[in-house]
């Protein structure tokens, strides 16, 4: 096993998500080393210097823009590269594109460092983490991809936003494919140990199947709509990955909705998706089972098919 210095973490693609990841992963103090690298040499050198001179106001860090060789001792890798969603194109659509991308990364990494922890961002994110485990030969557990993480906190916020309740003490999570086959996990949803329907009454609402419709339809067309709006959609996916990494380096065992390849969970094998699991300094420890009704564990399945449908026709 090669040694791998704990404090460095290599993010590939520095396009819109890159460079907000790598911008929140200088203002965490995580990292004292941070690499980047593009295809696009001269983007990546851009990214490392302007992010560099928010040094002086955060911590000591050493930020270059570097290639593959640089990433040998790297810990934790973050994989953004990959083209974005254009306006009207799902995650799906995207795939044969991104999956091209990854087949001539994910090589070039695992011959470079067989031990770190590469985190999946691109997406479809499901589909390029079950591809980069395949290409690397990475064990399951540290080979993930971002998930549902950032769907979660949309879904966090707009509950908090519409309980007038800070969204932090809100417990939800969007499970399955991050896109459009998503699935709010409504029954085991709560409010700091309240059962989301009381709590929804405690702060006077009482519609609460078109109150939980309309929230999940929101959550699932928000990067629909931000993409619209301004073309790409980054800093919710920068926080997102600060906080996998925070969970990673600290070796906090949190739980997060990431995206990693299922065992018989409900069923579910050889697929990755999103569920809860346990987060620590081996990439994912395990999922959790939280309690699922059976609409909810119906949809979580045929979510799985749709992305297992995909799989089948492009790896
Ligand atoms: N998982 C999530 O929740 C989430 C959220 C937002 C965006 N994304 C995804 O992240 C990806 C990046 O989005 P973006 O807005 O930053 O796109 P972007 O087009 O701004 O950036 C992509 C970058 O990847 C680089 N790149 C392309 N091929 C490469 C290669 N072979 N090697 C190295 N670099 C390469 C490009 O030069 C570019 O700088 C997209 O797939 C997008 O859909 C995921």
């Amino acid at each position: 096993m090669a040694v791998l210095n704990h404090r460095k973490v290599a993010v590939i693609g520095c396009g819109f998500v890159g460079a907000a990841s790598a911008f929140a992963l200088m203002e965490s103090g995580l990292f004292s080393e941070m690499v980047l690298i593009d295809a696009n040499k001269e983007k990546a050198e851009g990214e490392a210097l302007d992010i560099s001179h928010g040094l002086p106001f955060a911590k000591p860090m050493n930020i270059y823009a570097g290639d593959y060789k640089d990433i040998a001792d790297a810990y934790v890798i973050v994989v953004t590269a990959g083209s974005g969603q254009k306006p009207g194109e799902t995650r799906l659509d995207l795939v044969k594109k991104n999956v091209g991308i990854f087949k001539s990364i994910i090589p070039q990494i695992a011959e470079v460092n067989k031990d770190a922890i590469m985190l999946i961002v691109a997406n479809p994110v499901d589909i390029l983490t079950y591809a980069a485990r395949q290409l690397s030969g990475y064990p399951e557990n540290r080979v993930f991809g971002s998930g549902t993480t950032l769907d979660t906190a949309r879904l966090k916020y707009l509950l908090g936003r519409h309980l007038e309740v800070d969204s932090r003490s809100v417990h939800a999570f969007i499970i399955g494919e991050h896109g459009d086959s998503e699935i709010a996990a409504w029954s085991s949803a709560n409010v700091s140990g309240i059962p989301l329907n009381d709590f929804c009454e405690m702060r006077g609402h009482f519609e609460h199947d078109a109150s939980m419709k309309a929230i999940a339809e929101n959550v699932k067309n928000s990067a629909y709509e931000i993409i619209e709006k301004k073309g790409a959609t980054y800093y919710g996916i920068a926080m997102s990955v600060k906080r996998i990494c925070e969970a990673i380096v600290r070796d906090e065992k949190t739980i997060l909705p990431v995206s990693s390849i299922q065992h018989n969970n409900h069923g579910i094998s050889d697929v990755a998706l999103s569920m809860p699991a346990i987060v620590g300094k081996d990439g994912v420890e395990c999922t959790v089972p939280i309690s699922l009704n059976d609409a909810e564990i119906e949809a979580l399945r045929a979510s799985a098919d749709t992305l297992k449908n995909v799989i089948k026709d492009v790896l």
